[in-house]
């Protein structure tokens, strides 16, 4: 019997892998660091509702995607939302509606993952430090010590400064995974009692600490008794600041969300920081994922695409095409 195949990483790139290969009849198991699923995509609960901090939104335009995400519509994981949406620019805060479709999960962003994950088998709470070759087969290592395995085949689904290390069996791999720069970005949520008087739902912002922010309860399922707002601080504030205390972060970008919506701003009866340092990619790439067929080690991530929801979902369907073609 083929030993199972391990996939490092339940962010959507390890999903769509997992799911194609169980899809075809093949047997995996799932590591992730983490007490949950969805990587970049997960949600936080806290006391005032469950928050997107990562993906707010996607977009669907690789014809693939699009037919993937009709059929998690109508399984009812994922909406359409259409904000009021504004920008912030020179010419100071103005409307910017346009035609493009916007989804997002509900009621929450982690609603996807979770409902991909479904029952496949998963190690949560796991974090894979070693990825080494015995005579045939795979074993991982955990930062417990614990070995797992025997894996015909490894599928690391990490960001990329995470996955070096991990394809150090396959060098090729490992030092295009090295190459890539990925920039951090600090979010935070801000709760207001009573709700903030804008028609404002959410805008790209320039020329600020921001460069997004969202009032999470215009998204469909939301819980609409809290006035929440996410923010996310540009990549280079976010690395200009990356060791700044959370609270400060949080009084910052308060700051700052107050000159973009141009009035002041009561305190938050609730807030909270959360960094990302490895949100995105500098740079897109067009690699698909990352093989060493022969060896049986793959990568994938958005980072080998579009650094976007969808670049990781489709990176994830091409790991497991590579590796479903070799084994025939
Ligand atoms: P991830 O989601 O990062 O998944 C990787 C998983 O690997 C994680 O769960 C992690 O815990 C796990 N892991 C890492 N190392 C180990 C290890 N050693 N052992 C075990 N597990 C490990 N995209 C959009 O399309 N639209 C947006 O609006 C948008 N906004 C964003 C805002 C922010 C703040 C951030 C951070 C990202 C945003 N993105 C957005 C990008 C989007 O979230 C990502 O492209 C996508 O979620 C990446 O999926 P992934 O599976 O490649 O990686
Ligand atoms: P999209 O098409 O909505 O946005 C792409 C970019 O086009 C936006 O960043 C914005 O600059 C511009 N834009 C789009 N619509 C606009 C409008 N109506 N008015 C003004 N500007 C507009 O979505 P896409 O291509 O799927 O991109 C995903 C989004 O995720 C982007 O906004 C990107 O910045 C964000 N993202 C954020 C990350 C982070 O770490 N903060 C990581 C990865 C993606």
């Amino acid at each position: 019997m083929t030993a199972p195949i391990a996939i490092i990483g339940t962010g959507l790139a390890g999903l769509s892998a997992a799911q194609s290969l169980h899809a075809a009849g093949m047997d995996v198991q799932l590591f992730d660091k983490s007490r949950g699923s969805g990587g970049r995509m997960a949600s936080k609960r806290s006391d005032a509702g469950s928050l997107d901090l990562g993906a707010q939104y996607f977009t669907a335009r690789d014809r693939r995607f699009v037919d993937v995400v009709q059929q998690w519509q109508a399984r009812g994981w994922v909406a359409e939302w259409d904000p009021q949406l504004y920008q912030l620019n020179q010419n100071g805060l103005q409307p910017s509606p346009d035609e493009q479709l916007r989804w997002v999960g509900t009621p929450r962003m982690s609603a996807i993952s979770r409902a991909l994950l479904g029952a496949l088998p998963v190690h949560f709470s796991c974090r894979i430090t070693e990825v080494f070759r015995g005579e045939q087969n795979w074993q991982l290592q955990d930062a417990e010590g614990q070995s797992h395995g025997p894996f015909s085949s490894v599928i690391v689904a990490t960001p990329a400064p995470q996955a070096t290390g991990l394809l150090s069996a396959a060098p090729k791999l490992a030092s295009a995974a090295a190459s890539v720069i990925m920039d951090p970005t600090w979010a935070v949520a801000l709760a207001f009692e009573p709700a903030l008087e804008t028609p404002v739902e959410a805008s790209f912002v320039q020329g600020s600490a921001l460069d997004w922010l969202a009032r999470n309860r215009s998204k469909p399922g939301r819980d609409a008794r809290y006035d929440t707002w996410v923010l996310h601080a540009s990549s280079s504030w976010s690395r200009q600041h990356l060791d700044l205390p959370k609270e400060d972060v949080i009084e910052r970008l308060h700051g700052a969300f107050a000159e973009v919506i141009g009035c002041a701003l009561p305190a938050p009866s609730f807030s909270l920081a959360h960094r990302w340092l490895y949100a995105r990619p500098a740079s897109a790439h067009e690699w698909g994922a990352l093989a060493d067929a022969d060896l049986g080690l793959y990568a994938c991530g958005d980072w080998c695409l579009s650094g976007r929801v969808e670049g990781a979902w489709l990176s994830g369907q091409e790991a497991a095409r590579r590796l479903l073609e070799h084994r025939q």
